[in-house]
This record gives structure tokens, sequence and C-alpha cells, in this order.
């Protein structure tokens, strides 16, 4: 793309300030510049103006969790099934690992967090650790699909190569790449983070299934027998992964995908829970739960949408591949976006000052025929952590590694 090119299709958009500094940039920052805006999707911006739009949602109707109880009884039973899929090389996990964690508030990726308090123990480390468990359990490796991003893809890579993996076969994990989506103002104008460059973000965690099969990594995954996959976010440092039971429910249920809840420890807990909507499996926000459902009862008297998601679903691949073209929704999220001011300087905010595009990986199940939701408790499996400290830190991950018996 010339000059001229990148300029008109800029017009289109109202961007034409990215090109502000054009005639400052060596010839090579000129070429790099012209080349993002060629690849840069610029039509999600103006969904900054419907932000307040309600899109409106179907009919929601209860969708029963598979309880504890159940769970217990048939446990013997599923966990065979599971672990004969494991040892069989048909269940892979992805790790989200993406995200920028900003309210985390570290330059680092997530997983290099240290959650040590008398030793080092990071966050990557913790759920390889988990992983393990099943490896022995199978007494055989499970593919590990890493999912990065441009913010943060060398600096895990480097990491985990020089932690020799934390003890796991190298030979089974794969890295790959999501895509960005630009950063903007309140307005819509896209962000500079250099004189050369467009500020962008992580478009959002619902891509990782596209962007591994961009990266040739579905495919192979496929190629090797992997039906299953168990994706799951970097911030849960109790995460089971690949967890035969798991597994074992959602096959034996003939489900195209499962998703581990908790019951919510109060009604208006900020999770999001499972429901059906227009008949087919969905995720209600928190934001989104009128005050009737929130009360709503189901047919043994229990709060209807009462168990909510902690990012760990398993989805069957042959049905991955049914939606892998379909359009998910674009959520917009404010966050905090460096950026260059009119002085050219660099900009680090305290609070936050436009956007970022992102798609979501709930938004995936409602793709699809059939979920299981399946109950986990909390205080064994959910420990996530976002911030440094209150809710979801990680003080509070600290405190529930510590009641699970994990030496930190
Ligand atoms: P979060 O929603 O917590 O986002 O991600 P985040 O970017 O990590 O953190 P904040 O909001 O800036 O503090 C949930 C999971 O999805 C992954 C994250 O790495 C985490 O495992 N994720 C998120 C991606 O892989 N890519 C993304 O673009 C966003």
């Amino acid at each position: 793309m010339n000059y001229q090119e990148a300029l008109s299709k800029l017009k289109q958009y109202g961007q034409e300030h990215v090109l502000a500094y054009y005639d400052e940039l060596n010839d090579e920052q000129k070429q790099e510049l012209l080349a993002q805006i060629a690849d840069t999707d610029f039509s999600m911006l103006s969904s900054c103006k419907d932000e307040k739009k309600d899109e409106g949602r179907g009919e929601i109707s209860p969708l029963a969790a598979m309880q504890l109880s159940e769970i217990e009884e048939k446990k013997a039973e599923f966990t065979a099934l599971g672990l004969k899929a494991v040892k069989a090389g048909k269940v892979g996990a992805v790790l989200l690992a993406g995200g920028m964690g900003t309210r985390l508030g570290s330059d680092d990726p997530k997983g290099m967090y240290n959650i040590g308090i008398t030793k080092d123990v990071y966050i990557f480390q913790r759920l390889i650790e988990n992983l393990m468990d099943v490896v022995k359990q199978a007494e055989s490796w499970i593919p590990l699909y890493v999912m990065t991003s441009d913010k943060n893809h060398e600096a895990t890579v480097n990491f985990l190569k020089e932690h020799k993996y934390f003890g796991y076969n190298s030979d089974y994990i794969t890295f790959f790449m999501q895509e960005m989506a630009p950063a903007s103002d309140y307005e819509g104008k896209v962000y500079m983070e250099e004189k050369w460059k467009i500020s962008t973000s992580p478009n959002g965690n619902g891509g990782w299934y596209s962007s591994m099969y961009k990266w040739g990594v579905a495919q192979k995954a496929m190629a090797d027998g992997v039906e299953w996959l168990n994706v799951f976010a970097v911030d849960n440092v109790l995460q089971r992964i690949a967890d035969p039971c798991f597994v074992g429910a959602v096959i034996a249920k003939d489900c195209a995908c499962g998703s581990k809840v908790v019951r919510k420890c109060a009604p208006d807990e900020k999770v999001g829970v499972m429901c059906l909507e227009d008949g087919k499996p969905s995720i209600i926000e928190y934001y989104e739960l009128t005050e009737e459902l929130a009360n709503a009862k189901d047919e043994n008297g229990d709060p209807a949408y009462y168990f909510g998601v902690i990012l760990n679903y398993l989805f069957k691949v042959s049905d991955l591949e049914k939606i892998r073209e379909q359009k998910l929704p674009l959520h917009i999220v404010e966050k905090k976006i460096p950026y260059l001011n009119e002085n050219g300087e660099t900009v680090k905010p305290e609070e936050p000052n436009g956007y970022k595009f992102e798609q979501l990986v709930l938004d995936m199940i409602h793709e699809l025929d059939s979920c299981l939701p399946f109950e986990v408790e909390r205080n064994k499996e959910f420990a996530p952590i976002k911030n440094k400290t209150g809710v979801d830190s990680v003080e509070s991950a600290q405190a529930l590694c510590k009641e699970n018996g994990i030496v930190l």
C-alpha cells in the first residue's frame, strides 16, 4: 500500500491523524506504518458510538448444571471414560495467555507473575504442575497449545524455555499468536503507540480457535487425533486442566462442549451464568441479569441462574470446525491505553482512557447446540488472579493455594 492508498483508506474511517508524523519517519518506519494501515480493520471503531446500545437478548430459560452430588455418584465412570480419551491422545489443552493483565499492573505476561511466598512459584508453573497431575494419572503427555499475542509472545516463549517448561515435555508444547485490534479513544479515533505504529491490543480470547487454525496448529492437532480441546485462562492458579472426570462427563452426555461452573457465592457476584437463550446454550453476564432472572427458581425451587462460568471449557473439535468462520459479537471494553500525546511523548494513563475491541470465548458457546455445565467446588478449583489485592487477587489466590496444601 502506498501513501495515497493509505490516506484514502484512513479518510474513509476518519483516521487521517495516523499519518500526522509521516514526514518525520525514516523509510523503514514509513513502510511499517503503511503495512499496518493496510492490515488494520478500522470498521470496528465505528461501534464505539453504539456502545451503550442494548443489543437485546433472546428468550432466556434455565440450563440445568450437573451438580456435585451427581458427579460424585458417577465419578468412577466419568473418570475412566475421560482417562481413556486422554491416554488415546484425544484431549489437548489450550492456555489462553494473550491477555494484557492490565488490572494486575505488571508489564510482563501474567503467567510470569511470581505468587511465591517462601520460594518462587510462577503462575505458569502452577498451571503446568496442575496439568502434570493428569499427565501422571494417564501416563501420557497431553498436547498443550499456548496462545500469546504480539505484546507478550517473545517474553512468554523465552520465560518458559528458560525455566525448562517447568518439567513439561516441550515436544508437546506449541505456541501460536492471536490477532490484534486497534485501540481507540472514546470518540473512536485510534491511538498511536509510536509515530509509526497504531496502538493495538489483543482482540480478546474469542478468536483463539481461528488463530489456532490460521497458524496451522488446529490442523496439526486434528491430524494428531485431538478430538477435544480444553480451553482455560492463565489466571486461575487452582485450574484443573484436562480433568478426566469433566472430559468423561461431557463425552458421556454427548455434548458439543462443557463448561466448568461454580455455585455463585452471592446473588450479585460478578460472574456470567449459564442459561439457555432461544433454546441454545448461552452465558448471561452479571450486568444483564435482571431482578426477575436473579430471583427465578428452577423446578426444585433452587435459584435457576446460579452457576457461574470460570473460563474452563471443553470443546469438541469437530463442532468447532463448524463454527470456525462464524463472526462473534464485538465487545467494547474500557481500558488504560498507553498513547503518544500531541507532543509525541508516550503517556501511560492511570485511569481508563479509551476502548479495546474484543471477541469472547463465552460467545462461542451460543453457536453450539449443546453444553454441559459441570459444577466444581470453588474453593478447590477457582483462584483467579485479576488484581494485586482484594477480590480475585494475588492475596486471595495465595490463601486458596494454602487451603489446598500448595506450598508457596
Ligand atoms: P481477562 O478478561 O482477565 O483479560 O482475560 P486480561 O487482558 O488478561 O486482563 P485485564 O482485563 O487487562 O486485567 C481472561 C483470559 O483470557 C485471556 C487472558 O490471558 C486470560 O487468560 N485473554 C484475554 C487472551 O488470551 N487474549 C485476549 O485478548 C484477552
